[in-house]
């Protein structure tokens, strides 16, 4: 049997950004800068590198601006020629090149697994990527890939995990898993924002899938669950009682840029792998604090 790589990647857009009130009245939270880009570029970047060339975006109202950011700005692009900023106007051309768009309506934040099930006409064929983007990933090859490169040995949908402190698996989906190879499990069961005492583990549910279409008939028969969304977790461990989920420790770093904490710490991350803008945080730093670092 040939394997074909995952070519679709859906971004569910349509959340209200709440943790990050009040800037997200007006701007959505994906639309939010990292250095010079929004977080949604940077999880388009990872998932073209992932090799898909489909995008689904799952949008709300109010999330225009990122239909706009994936267009091209004919005035915006000539006037930075005419004006010799070519290289910027080639920088803006090449946004709307990068994958096809598409956009598909979530009327109302119902929850994740609402949003993924509103892109199943797009996706019901085939495995797809699904990618949060408030989590940024600094990794090589792309979590996605990586993620991929399971699918490929196991055959089954693969989540993305990351270990974390045992108090704080409220705030994450967590796994009762069995590993079986360094970094990759069979999971057997999931529960949403569990209380530490109740987690079957530390291992939480990051913001990277790779989804059989399967998913979405269990997306269908959920009801309302944690915080009275429909949970996507909450379709995956209807989906195991039908077929295998595996689930990788991936390699890389993720910046969880959806709270405030986490956005400003990812944007100092970032900036000090910038040779330009390194310099000025640790002198910004340097001279606010009045320490030599
Ligand atoms: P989050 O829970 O992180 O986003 O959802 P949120 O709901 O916008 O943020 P808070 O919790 O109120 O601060 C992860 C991703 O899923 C999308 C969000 O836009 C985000 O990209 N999402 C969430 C939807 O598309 N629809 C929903 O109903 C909920």
């Amino acid at each position: 049997m040939t394997f074909h790589h995952i070519r679709k990647a859906v971004f569910p857009v349509a959340g209200l950004g709440t943790r990050f009130l009040p800037v997200t009245k007006d701007i959505p939270k994906e639309m939010m800068p990292l250095i010079d880009r929004p977080l949604i570029h940077h999880g388009v970047d990872e998932a073209v590198a992932s090799g898909c060339n489909d995008i689904i975006f799952v949008t709300g109202t109010g999330k225009e601006t990122i239909f706009q950011y994936f267009q091209h700005s004919p005035e915006l692009e000539a006037h930075l020629t005419e004006t010799g900023k070519e290289e910027l106007a080639e920088q803006l051309r090449k946004i709307p090149e990068l994958a096809d768009f598409h956009y598909t309506l979530q009327e109302k934040p119902l929850g994740l697994g609402h949003a993924v099930l509103c892109a199943e006409e797009f996706c019901k064929d085939d495995y797809f990527g699904l990618l949060l983007p408030d989590d940024v990933m600094l990794a090589e090859p792309t979590v996605l890939a990586q993620l991929e490169s399971v699918r490929e040995r196991y055959s089954g949908s693969v989540l993305s995990l990351e270990e974390v402190d045992k108090d704080d698996t409220s705030r994450y989906g967590i796994v009762d898993a069995e590993e079986v190879e360094p970094g990759v499990f069979r999971v057997k069961g999931l529960v949403e924002k569990p209380d530490p005492k109740d987690a079957p583990s530390n291992l939480a549910i990051m913001g990277r899938y790779v989804l059989s279409p399967s998913v979405f008939k269990h997306l269908k028969s959920i009801k309302r669950g944690s915080g009275g969304e429909y949970q996507l977790t909450d379709a995956i461990a209807s989906m195991l009682e039908e077929e295998p989920v595996y689930a990788l420790l991936y390699k890389g770093r993720r910046l969880d840029c959806g709270v405030r904490e986490g956005w400003i710490k990812a944007t100092i991350i970032k900036a000090l792998q910038y040779p330009d803008l390194r310099e000025i945080v640790i002198n910004t730093i340097e001279k606010e604090l009045n320490v030599k670092i």
